[in-house]
């Protein structure tokens, strides 16, 4: 199946799901104030138990594609796109294949950069060659990482050196000047918030050239005044793994700034950030209107 009938195939669900659900709270809602109440806690309970099965064995198969056009100067002469995947939690609940899966998504999307934003394994380093299939993908001008905090639960030098065998470059507090055409952007990346060393203020060469950040968590943006950098991408939150409808996520985002930063793009500190709901899942192998997500931006420069 190509992606795009993947995608609308995804919505359809999503549409569904919500529409059943509320649907069902409407009755829920009628048969109560009928003082039904026993009815209206059965229908409670099959909603509930709807949402679980539906969150723990359809969900987790779809994989979303979310676009963004970024201009990072006032008259783009080019645009890059840019293919960013984030938190695969390899050795956790996700097969081989599902990895060999999103590598061939990604290659579909033809990037010119190809970025990795981290989490690569749950737990053990040695799971990382479960997503050896990642780094087949190939792009026009480049694929770089940066390790997220999960990587430095084990070993975090063996999975740097495996990426990095890989073909990958590791852009760890480092920059690199990327051209298209006439045009030229930065790229850089920070080291994790919490077990690394990241270079504050960031890495910006020059003002002229427009400039991006990678960090895994987007906590990142809290050390960031504008101009610091044009455009952050993150990964770490997941989406929260499990959202409702109008509700948002269900467990607390593992972030300062919370909320805010669960999923999207998001605007603070006069710096915009596309924040990644990630490849894989941490804690419970379950995803609940928010699934596995491959992040796309066209970077006009
Ligand atoms: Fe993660």
């Amino acid at each position: 199946m190509d992606c795009s009938k993947a995608q609308k195939i995804g919505r359809i669900y999503d549409y569904l799901t919500a529409a059943l659900a509320l649907i069902a709270l409407v009755i829920i809602y009628i048969d109560w104030r009928a003082d039904s109440h026993m009815s209206a806690i059965g229908y409670l309970f099959v909603i509930g138990l709807v949402l679980i099965i539906y969150g723990v064995f359809f969900e987790p198969r779809r994989l979303s594609i979310r676009h963004y056009k970024e201009k990072l100067v006032k008259d783009p002469k080019s645009w890059i796109r840019i293919v960013f995947l984030s938190d695969f939690h390899a050795g956790g609940f996700r097969p081989k294949g599902w990895y060999e899966r999103v590598a061939a998504e990604a290659q579909s999307l033809d990037p010119d950069v190809f970025i990795l934003g981290g989490d690569y394994v749950e737990e053990s380093a040695s799971a990382i060659q479960e997503i050896k299939a990642i780094s087949k993908v190939t792009a026009h001008l480049g694929k770089y990482f940066v390790l997220g905090n999960h990587d430095f639960l084990d070993r975090p030098q063996f999975i740097r050196e495996t990426l990095s065998n890989w073909g990958l470059v590791d852009l760890t507090n480092a920059h690199v000047t990327i051209r298209k055409g006439e045009r030229d952007v930065q790229l850089s990346a920070l080291d994790d918030h919490w077990h690394g060393r990241p270079l504050i203020p960031p890495l910006r060469v020059s003002d002229e050239i427009p400039h991006i950040t990678v960090a895994h968590e987007p906590d990142a943006i809290l050390d960031f005044k504008t101009g610091d950098t044009d455009l952050i991408l993150a990964g770490h939150t997941h989406g929260g793994q499990i959202r409702l409808p109008l509700i948002g996520s269900l467990a607390p985002i593992p972030a300062k700034l919370g909320r805010k930063v669960s999923r999207r793009r998001k605007f603070i500190n006069g710096t915009p950030m596309i924040i990644s709901q990630g490849c894989g899942e941490t804690d419970f192998g379950a995803r609940l209107f928010c699934p596995a997500q491959i992040v796309v931006v066209e970077i006009g420069i």
